[in-house]
């Protein structure tokens, strides 16, 4: 069985104090009132990384970078390796994210560099992908979105593949509250199963975690989460609120 995954990514927000507080009472309650079958996952900043993991019970929660760099270490002021970023105690590092793509420009050159570099000191990435508002209304968002898995992870070996957590951000949902539907969730996220069944086979496939992300919140997420191949979700500004990063993972 595929694990169900529920990663907030805080962004670029909170400060460090802020950011200890909002773990420690997303701690306390999954403590409380525990987290069934959920994998839960805090994305913080990198600043933020050591703190949370020391706040956090790690039985209970993952740890995430929202990034690292794309060479192993060096002269590359202001970067952070995945070494660096394993030996805070995180697990995992969202790669690939849009606003990477479209801010820093990260291409699946560099991508795949990150993705080898992450898998190569233990971290799970969990990497995003997903299609713009233009390319949806063209109907072309499949075809994209695969495109975007064959020039990046779909070059890895099936070993490595296996180590992948996939999420679904189509960007005209990203932070603006207009979600997917439940039903062009499910489409795109049975296009992108039966893309890796094409390439690494139904066993693989069948045990990737897909999530879902782009406005998702509590009032959705249970819609969303309710179909086949969503597997949970990646969540941006509704997880910056430990009770609705709460309900939301109560959303399975
Ligand atoms: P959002 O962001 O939940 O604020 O739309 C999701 C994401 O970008 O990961």
């Amino acid at each position: 069985m595929r694990q169900k995954i529920v990663a907030g990514n805080w962004k670029c927000n909170t400060t460090l104090q802020e950011g200890i507080e909002l773990a420690k009472a997303v701690d306390a309650i999954v403590a409380k009132e525990g987290a069934k079958d959920v994998v839960v996952v805090l994305g913080t900043p990198f600043t933020h990384i050591t703190k949370v993991v020391e706040t956090v019970d790690s039985k209970r929660i993952g740890v995430a970078a929202q990034n690292c760099a794309a060479e192993a270490k060096g002269a590359f002021t202001g970067e952070v390796s995945a070494d660096m970023v394993k030996s805070t105690g995180a697990s995992y590092v969202i790669l690939g994210h849009s606003e990477r793509r479209e801010y820093y420009g990260e291409t699946s050159e560099i991508l795949n560099k990150k993705v080898a570099l992450a898998l190569a000191n233990g971290l799970t990435p969990i990497f995003c992908c997903g299609e713009a508002l233009n390319i949806r209304e063209a109907g072309t968002h499949n075809e994209y979105v695969t495109k975007q898995l064959a020039e990046t992870i779909f070059n890895l070996s099936s070993e490595d593949f296996k180590k992948i957590v996939i999420a679904y951000e189509p960007i005209w949902a990203i932070g603006t509250g207009v979600t997917a539907s439940s039903e062009q969730a499910q489409d795109m996220h049975a296009n992108i199963r039966a893309a890796i069944t094409a390439k690494f086979g139904v066993e693989i496939a069948e045990g990737t975690s897909i999530l879902y992300g782009g406005s998702c919140n509590a009032k959705n997420a249970k819609e969303l989460f309710a179909n086949k191949d969503v597997d949970g979700g990646l969540i941006g500004g509704a997880s910056l609120k430990a009770e609705d990063f709460i309900h939301i993972i109560n959303g399975f």
